[in-house]
């Protein structure tokens, strides 16, 4: 779903995807090579505190120098598009799969649009909505029941963005929900249909947030108590260590007791603790809001937070019956990719991308698989250049 910049203009021009997250921007670019994507360039910056603030823009004209300078400096390929595809902060944004009787498509888009408050917590009156059918069901001779996906974001954020966007010299061709972009990113297409009910967790700097994805779409999306940088903060009060050493510690520790002291491994299990929690609860949620919903059988890390060494392991051991795995961000943009989606469908782990090296994927040499999971954003917005 393209949200409320011409949304019928967005594969029509070459263009780039950019994440603007509270503390860091990141962007990348994707152009079709041969049958397969490739990722041509890439690029972040980092942002300082009090130029955004949950997703409000506090300073625009700091916000916009900065994505100017992260545009210029993004390599290898230079870029000359000015075209975007920008995400919605997440914070401010909320997206449900709602079920409505109607006689029509049309009818059904202006019944979810009445129907959004009562399951969102925003005012109609001064939001922007955008919705798509994803299914349909003929319920008798004049109904159908369809499953409308709905999605809102106040008329301001949305506004705001559009404007940065314009005065950092570039061209809003979309602003997107970030749940969409990360679900493009780390689950192709193609694979959509086939998939069990399967949270996708984004944990980032300043916040996390919960995918519910079931029956090819987006059920639900939440935000999550916890934010990686917190974790740093916390074990630098604790150890009374500076904010880069505590950094370093993280990094390094992995649930692991000949590795760091107590206090570090503690404060770990506390955060995962917390991310358990939370998906139990959302789990129970899901099963009692949602007519049809199955449990939760896969869960999907991503986000740079999610390579806390150990964290799959350390998840699945509190969540019973759910595959714990970190995303891949990379899937598309793989070498051969329609013949690597071809065997996933029947053989979902033939492609382990712990196992596979760069030159499995059409990216710049440049491009470290160290940070993908940062980048599954940027990514899922580049890819509408392709998809
Ligand atoms: N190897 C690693 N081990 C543990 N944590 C890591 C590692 N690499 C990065 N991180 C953490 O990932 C976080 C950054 O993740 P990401 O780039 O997804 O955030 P962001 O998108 O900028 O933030 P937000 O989504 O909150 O706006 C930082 O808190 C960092 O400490
Ligand atoms: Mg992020």
């Amino acid at each position: 779903m393209k949200y409320f910049v011409m949304p019928f203009l967005s594969n029509t021009f070459d263009s780039i995807g950019i994440d603007i997250g509270d503390r860091s921007i990141k962007a990348a670019y994707i152009k079709k090579h041969g049958k397969d994507f490739e990722l041509l360039s890439f690029g972040s910056i980092e942002i300082n505190p009090g130029i955004f603030d949950k997703g409000n823009i506090l300073k625009p004209d700091q916000a916009s120098s900065a994505i100017r300078q992260l545009v210029s400096s993004m390599g290898p390929k230079k870029i000359k598009t000015k075209y975007a595809h920008v995400c919605l902060p997440e914070t401010q944004t909320f997206i449900k799969l709602l079920n409505i009787e109607a006689e029509n498509e049309e009818e059904a888009k202006a019944k979810a649009r009445e129907e959004l408050p009562n399951h969102v917590p925003i005012d109609i009156q001064k939001s922007y909505v955008d919705s798509r059918i994803v299914e349909k069901i003929e319920a008798s001779e004049e109904k159908m029941l369809c499953k409308v996906l709905s999605g809102a974001c106040p008329q301001k954020i949305s506004n705001d963005y559009a404007d940065l966007i314009s005065i950092s010299g570039l061209i809003p061709v979309s602003l997107q929900i970030e749940a969409e972009a990360i679900v493009n990113a780390l689950m192709p297409k193609e694979l959509q249909q086939n998939s069990v009910p399967t949270a996708i967790i984004d944990i980032g700097a300043g916040r996390s947030s919960f995918i519910l994805f079931d029956n090819n779409a987006i059920q639900f999306s939440v935000s999550m108590p916890l934010s990686s940088n917190e974790i740093t903060v916390d074990i630098a009060r604790t150890m009374q260590f500076t904010y880069e050493q505590a950094e370093k510690s993280k990094r390094i520790c992995g649930f692991d007791p000949s590795r760091c002291e107590k206090q570090i491994i503690d404060i770990l299990f506390k955060s995962v603790a917390t991310l358990a929690e939370n998906i139990i609860k959302n789990n129970n949620f899901y099963l009692e809001h949602f007519s049809g919903a199955k449990p939760i059988a896969a869960i999907i890390l991503c986000g740079g937070g999610a390579y806390l060494p150990g964290l799959p392991r350390e998840l699945g051991a509190r969540l019973k019956n759910m595959s714990v795995k970190l995303g891949n961000p990379l899937i598309n943009i793989a070498k051969k990719r329609k013949k690597i989606i071809k065997k996933l469908k029947t053989e979902p782990n033939s492609f382990d991308s712990n196992n596979e090296n760069l030159d499995s994927y059409n990216i710049p040499k440049e491009f470290s698989q160290k940070h993908e999971m940062s980048y599954a954003t940027a990514i899922g917005l580049a890819l509408s250049n392709v998809l």
